[in-house]
């Protein structure tokens, strides 16, 4: 919704019911949270504890009567709801409350649709957004049209809304056939990355933890830190150097949070598959969030689904500079505590990204002639990545650790990524 080219804020009244499955209260700061960074300036908010929901609206007459009159009386546009709703009852709390009504997983694709730059990112989130409207566009359809636009309508599917659903099929088929493509073009740029033997390093974790800014601490990424949900989509790959001069590729990648829709997981596999690829992870966490511990657990439950259960986890425990000392965390296995705003821990984060690498560096030896033995113990003990003859001898590319590389006695040079290759190995 376009005024004058600037967009006008809607504003919205939240809802949500405490059924005792989850910590509604933090849930519904997150939704606040969602429904700021979608762009709505949320005017008043309804938690209603109910251990047994109603099937047509999950909340009695009295409830939705009193809804009604905080929409009234905020002149609300929109009611979120914190739970996913089915096509009726969005329908049935529409009728009743007299306000367009949206979810939880629409709320989340729509800032979705906001965000997404690149052209892989847009076919996702087109494809989250048409498979979920295509069990609502049966009957009387999805009551979009009250929305009139802004919130819950925008992204490249808001003008297939109210098509048939044929054609939304076709539509699904169509993107799903671009994603294959898109997916073999990465499968092809992660197997030229493992034959170059480089290792990547994925930052995954909750949204608004910092990713970036850590990113931008490692590396001069310039990658865009926002205090806001889901600022960063689509993920970018720079080369990092460790203590031991070692070159690793990190890989930025889109934010996790509770609840995500499947929709989104599906459709943003390819995306998310970076982390399975990883040869280590990094879960970020914000350390002075007081559901800190809950974020990682939502984190690590996603990654489990995503294949990533047996790649190595740094948890690192970010924002510590807004801890006290007598709100520090518990420390965990495997973590690092440090600031990515004030620079602060990231020695002892690479030294232990190094750690946990296994020290494995990618050299190049040079093998005179008279020393054909060293090349046999080259092909012996390390992973050859390519030979080549000189005037002068053997040049060997390997990935060799501190112990092979003093059992070969050669001279080598240490390997690193040429500079602006990285995102074209992402
Ligand atoms: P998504 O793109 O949503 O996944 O977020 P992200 O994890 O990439 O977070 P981002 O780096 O964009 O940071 C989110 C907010 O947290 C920004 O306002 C940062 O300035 C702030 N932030 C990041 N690291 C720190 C830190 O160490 N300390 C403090 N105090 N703030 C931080």
């Amino acid at each position: 919704m376009y005024e004058n080219n600037r967009e006008v804020m809607q504003t919205a009244v939240l809802a949500g019911i405490d059924t005792g499955e989850y910590d509604a209260e933090y849930s519904m700061r997150e939704l606040e949270g969602l429904a700021e960074a979608s762009g709505a300036h949320v005017a008043a908010v309804m938690i209603k504890k109910r251990r047994v929901l109603e099937a047509a609206t999950l909340l009695g007459s009295g409830a939705m009567a009193e809804l009604r009159e905080i929409c009234r009386a905020n002149e609300a546009d929109l009611l979120i709801f914190d739970c996913e709703l089915t096509p009726s009852q969005q329908r049935n709390i529409a009728d009743l409350t007299d306000t367009a009504v949206i979810d939880r997983t629409m709320l989340i694709l729509d800032i979705f649709a906001q965000r997404a730059r690149s052209s892989e990112g847009r076919i996702q989130v087109e494809l989250a957004q048409l498979k979920y409207m295509l069990p609502r566009l049966t009957g009387k359809g999805m009551s979009l049209s009250r929305l009139g636009g802004g919130i819950g309508t925008r992204g490249p599917g808001e003008t297939k809304l109210e098509t048939d659903r044929r054609h939304v099929r076709r539509r699904i088929e169509s993107l799903e056939g671009k994603l294959r493509t898109i997916e073999k073009q990465r499968k092809r740029i992660r197997d030229r990355r493992r034959h170059d033997g480089f290792q990547t390093v994925a930052l995954v974790g909750y949204t608004n933890a910092g990713k970036s800014t850590l990113m931008n601490a490692l590396t001069d990424a310039g990658v865009l830190v926002k205090d806001q949900l889901f600022a960063t989509l689509d993920p970018t790959a720079r080369a990092l150097t460790l203590p031991d001069m070692k070159t690793v590729i990190l890989i930025d990648t889109v934010g996790f949070i509770s609840r995500l829709p499947h929709q989104l997981v599906q459709a943003f596999h390819s995306t998310l598959e970076v982390a399975a690829d990883a040869d280590l992870i990094l879960n970020v966490c914000d350390a002075s969030d007081p559901m800190a511990y809950s974020q990682i657990d939502v984190t690590r439950s996603l990654l489990d689904e995503l294949g990533c259960a047996g790649i190595p986890v740094i948890h690192v425990m970010n924002k510590c500079d807004r801890l006290s000392a007598a709100g520090e965390p518990e420390m965990m296995r495997d973590c690092v505590m440090i600031s990515a705003l004030e620079r602060r821990g990231l020695d002892q984060l690479l030294q232990k990204i190094s750690d946990r690498l296994g020290g494995f560096s990618r050299v190049r030896f040079f093998i005179p002639f008279s020393e054909g033995g060293k090349l046999a113990k080259i092909r012996e003990s390390c992973a050859v990545l390519s030979e080549e003859y000189t005037d002068a001898g053997y040049s060997v590319t390997a990935m060799a650790d501190a112990r092979q590389l003093a059992g070969i006695g050669a001279e080598y040079e240490l390997l690193h990524l040429e500079k602006g290759n990285e995102n074209e190995k992402n």
